[in-house]
């Protein structure tokens, strides 16, 4: 079709096969000492790249470079994947979520209109989500702004169901946002709103699974939000978090799924019933897609969920897939990302591969084709998940990184891809476990496999991008502000990071098939990751779509 027409680029030539490879959580940060993994790691191969200053440059990956709030965001691996995909930087999710608040929209919507009519109906209003400041899935000030206006609303009786995070926020914090949502709930209870905490748990373990890499964790969930069962009982949502955080090995992410039961009866407090209304407050999709299933589809069989509510009035914060309109009801209208790279490719006859293992394997087809589930065309077009391990990731930090290189390396030699995408997921998901000596491990595993890939790039005479989505194993402690020295804990231990950074990313372009004269502009000091795609589409020899963000490289 003629509005997707690319044209060729005058000066790089087409048909060459180009890989494009993220390092997920690869991050340049300012702080170069012992506790950054990546320049602590071995990486011979990264190094090579980075010493190219006409081939290799930063890119700014957080904040409103890639459509968050504020330049105080860190990056992320959804709306890294959005922007390269797409090429183009849209308003996310939390900014959405905080204008839709901001305006009072959000409480006009259909999305909360329709679970408004269970709880004026006397149902009870169930909240669901991640309790976090880390603005990567859900923040609690739109939370506390969610349940006052839902109280206003005519919700009589409010029920929260909590996953403790750890992970996009220091470990040990989840005792302090327990603490502060107890506190409103108090307010809100002495304006007569009947609001309690039922259930929770970590968010690892419990409920916010993606991907399918292990329903067992939604199942986990279903059974404390909606049965009130649970290995642990407490009837305090602050002792459930103190006493299950002294379990050996526990930690906010990995907490047990708990029950908050009556002092005098013993039983839960806030079961999900027939007729009440159920909320998911986070606004990321890939974790709250397989519990939205659960709630959402009368005919499941992902695991048994014993009970299954009737007419429950069910809604996400957002729609989280849209494809599979999935939720049906959303409280706010997601970012309608349109003509990404992708679409574009095929539809000019461009062949691609995207693979990674499970964890990561969404955020190289569905983030990066602007939060679509399917193929655009299934003939030019193969995806491949290498299966993930469940375990905690420091346990096997290479994690798929081989594996991965592999189904790369197979899929280069076999000639059929223009465009092979490449995700290697642990810098990313080691870097969240807090393991510094792990998450080492990953960035030289990872910089081993990339090595190998590039070689076979070169031998075929082909192009790559290399770079990442956001900032994380750069950075593994929590530091003072002023000096820059780690921040230690009672018992004189540095505190670690395990979320991602504010850190730029590095873009490094090359391979033999590339023309001499290619090298990064020097005209765009301050670019962001949403100008890799331009970048990318050129070096496929083509011109990108003109409200693409700007190529970085001159030709
Ligand atoms: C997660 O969901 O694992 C973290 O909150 C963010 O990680 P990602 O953005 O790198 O996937
Ligand atoms: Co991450």
């Amino acid at each position: 079709p003629e509005e997707f027409k690319l044209k060729p680029h005058s000066v790089l030539p087409r048909g060459k096969p180009c890989v494009v490879c993220i390092l997920d959580g690869f991050g340049e940060n300012k702080h170069k000492d012992q506790y950054n993994a990546v320049h602590s790691a071995r990486t011979p191969n990264v190094d090579k790249l980075r010493a190219n200053a006409q081939r290799c440059r930063f890119v700014q990956a957080h904040g409103t470079w890639v459509g968050l709030p504020s330049d105080d965001d860190m990056g992320n691996s959804e709306v890294g994947h959005n922007a390269i995909g797409s090429g183009k930087v849209y308003k996310q999710g939390a900014s959405l979520v905080d204008a839709a608040l901001e305006s009072g929209d959000l409480f006009k919507g259909d999305g909360f209109n329709h679970v408004k009519q269970a709880f004026v109906a006397g149902g009870t209003l169930h909240l669901i989500g991640l309790l976090s400041n880390g603005g990567v899935h859900a923040r609690y000030e739109q939370l506390k702004q969610l349940f006052r206006g839902s109280f206003e609303a005519g919700a009589k009786r409010i029920r929260l169901h909590v996953l403790t995070d750890g992970r996009d926020v220091p470990d040990g914090t989840s005792i302090e946002f327990v603490g502060q949502l107890e506190k409103d709930l108090e307010d809100l209870r002495a304006k007569g709103c009947d609001a309690l905490i039922a259930s929770g748990g970590g968010r690892m373990h419990v409920t916010m699974d993606r991907y399918e890499a292990d329903w067992g964790i939604v199942e986990r969930g279903w059974k404390a939000h909606v049965l009130g069962e649970a290995p642990h009982k407490f009837t305090s949502a602050v002792e459930a978090v103190t006493e299950l955080r002294k379990l050996p090995k526990a930690n906010d992410q990995f907490l047990e799924p708990f029950v908050i039961v009556d002092e005098k009866t013993g039983d839960a407090v806030g079961t999900i019933q027939d007729n009440d209304a159920v909320v998911l407050f986070n606004y990321r999709s890939d974790r709250m897609v397989e519990i939205s299933k659960a709630f959402e589809y009368e005919n499941f069989t992902s695991f048994d969920r014993v009970r299954y509510p009737k007419n429950l009035k069910f809604a996400g914060m957002l729609q989280y897939d849209g494809d599979l309109k999935l939720p049906a009801n959303y409280l706010v209208p997601p970012p309608f990302i349109e003509k990404t790279s992708g679409e574009y490719m095929v539809k000019n006859g461009l062949s691609i591969f995207a693979c990674s293992e499970t964890q990561k394997f969404g955020h190289v087809t569905f983030f990066w084709n602007g939060n679509r589930s399917g193929y655009f065309d299934e003939k030019r077009e193969t995806y491949v998940e290498i299966p993930s391990d469940k375990c905690p990731f420091n346990e096997k930090p290479d994690m798929k990184t081989r594996e991965i290189t592999e189904a790369g390396i197979a899929a280069l030699k076999s000639g059929r891809y223009d465009l092979l995408r490449i995700n290697y997921a642990s810098p990313d998901m080691v870097g969240h476990t807090g393991s510094l000596e792990a998450t080492i491990r990953a960035c030289e595993t990872c910089d081993k496999c990339l090595g190998e890939l590039l070689a076979e790039v070169d031998k075929l005479g082909g192009v790559y991008l290399v770079c990442s989505d956001h900032g994380n194993a750069d950075d593994m402690v929590q530091r003072n502000k002023k000096t820059g020295q780690p921040l230690t804990d009672a018992d004189g231990n540095n505190m670690a990071l395990t979320s991602h950074t504010l850190a730029p990313v590095m873009v490094a372009v090359g391979g033999a098939g590339l023309k001499d004269s290619v090298k990064m502009r020097e005209d765009l000091p301050k670019a962001g990751i949403a100008s890799i795609t331009a970048t990318f589409i050129n070096l496929c020899g083509y011109e990108a779509p003109s409200d693409y963000e700007p190529t970085l490289i001159d030709a």
